[in-house]
């Protein structure tokens, strides 16, 4: 009896004697939210499940390499990261430190710092250039803030017909292919640089240069003994805007009909007359427009007898 009574006081005392060595030394566990944000600051949180009392927290900026540009001690749980190069990508790892001096094991991040928060984030220059029915747009930022910009938002907004396209690039540069020629167009760019930060909007008009319109297309036709009726389509304005001013036939008949361009531009129908019975005509089509002759569209047909 006396034995087994020892036996258990000894059990209990070993128990509370591991029981004094745990809560002795707390260890932290990691941080939680860690967040570099768009001006610069680093915050975290404390686990509201955290056992241990946190005394204070070490923070560790390396470069991805491994070397530690920056260490810093803190009561607070945000670190000012302003002064580390602007627009580079960084490690951050925060340790909590508990009230018995037990590192806690760290948490990191991979981030890119802000820029600072007076850089000219606008953009220097817009160069726009037209090839054909292509827009060339080319930009330029500060030297100093061009490794900030993560990308680039580019909207093409053709006004004719209220259609904004929406580009994002992280090239300078940008083609804009199938310009409708003579078209009205505004292009605004602007860099987009962290995840809460757009630099202003630079907007740059421009009227599409002219192009010839396609080659008429022959919807219907019919002829008698001595008139022949067809119906055209031509480029709508959503092809080609440029102005067109008429229809011209050449070859067996030599005639032109001006085309009211903003109201009946297609289909388009009309009717040549005083043509002679039994006979074949051969006609090259055109449309005229401000650029000048589309391609010829050829035609031929033939009258009945009378
Ligand atoms: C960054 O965090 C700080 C502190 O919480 C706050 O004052 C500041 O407005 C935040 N900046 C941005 C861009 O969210
Ligand atoms: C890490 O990179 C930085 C800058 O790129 C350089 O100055 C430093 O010497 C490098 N450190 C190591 C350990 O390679
Ligand atoms: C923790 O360390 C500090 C100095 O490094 C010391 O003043 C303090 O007494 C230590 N606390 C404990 C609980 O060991
Ligand atoms: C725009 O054109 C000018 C003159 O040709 C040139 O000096 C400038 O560098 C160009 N800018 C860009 C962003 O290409
Ligand atoms: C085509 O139209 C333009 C005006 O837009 C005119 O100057 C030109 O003479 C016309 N060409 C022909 C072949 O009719």
């Amino acid at each position: 009896m006396a034995l087994s009574r020892c036996i258990f006081f000894l059990m209990v005392s070993c128990i509370a004697a591991i029981h004094l060595v745990t809560s002795d030394t707390c260890a932290p566990g990691t941080v939680t939210n860690l967040y570099l944000n768009g001006s610069g600051i680093l915050t975290w949180d404390t686990d509201s499940s955290e056992e241990c009392d946190i005394s204070y927290y070490i923070v560790y900026v390396t470069l991805l390499n491994g070397s530690i540009q920056w260490t810093y001690t803190t009561e607070e749980a945000y670190a000012e990261v302003g002064h580390l190069e602007p627009c580079t990508g960084y490690s951050f790892r925060v340790h909590q430190v508990s009230t018995d001096n037990v590192t806690g094991t760290g948490w990191a991040i991979y981030s890119v710092t802000p820029p600072p928060s007076d850089a000219d984030l606008a953009l220097q220059s817009v160069n726009l250039t037209q090839d054909d029915r292509r827009v060339r747009l080319q930009w330029a930022l500060d030297s100093q803030y061009a490794r900030c910009a993560r990308r680039y938002r580019v909207v093409v907004y053709n006004e004719d017909n209220d259609t904004p396209i929406d580009y994002y690039t992280t090239l300078t540069s940008l083609y804009v292919n199938n310009i409708v020629p003579c078209a009205h167009y505004t292009f605004a760019i602007r860099g987009l640089f962290t995840l809460e930060e757009e630099g202003p909007i630079t907007v740059v008009q421009h009227t599409a240069a002219q192009y010839p319109a396609a080659i008429p297309s022959l919807a219907s036709i019919s002829a008698d003994v001595s008139t022949v009726s067809f119906t055209w389509n031509l480029d709508d304005l959503d092809t080609n805007r440029c102005e067109m001013t008429e229809l011209i036939f050449d070859g067996s008949i030599s005639v032109s009909y001006p085309i009211n361009d903003q109201e009946n531009r297609t289909p388009l129908s009309l009717t040549l007359s005083t043509l002679r019975a039994d006979t074949l005509y051969y006609l090259r089509v055109r449309v005229n427009n401000t650029a000048g002759l589309s391609d010829p569209f050829q035609l031929a047909f033939q009258t009945d007898e009378s």
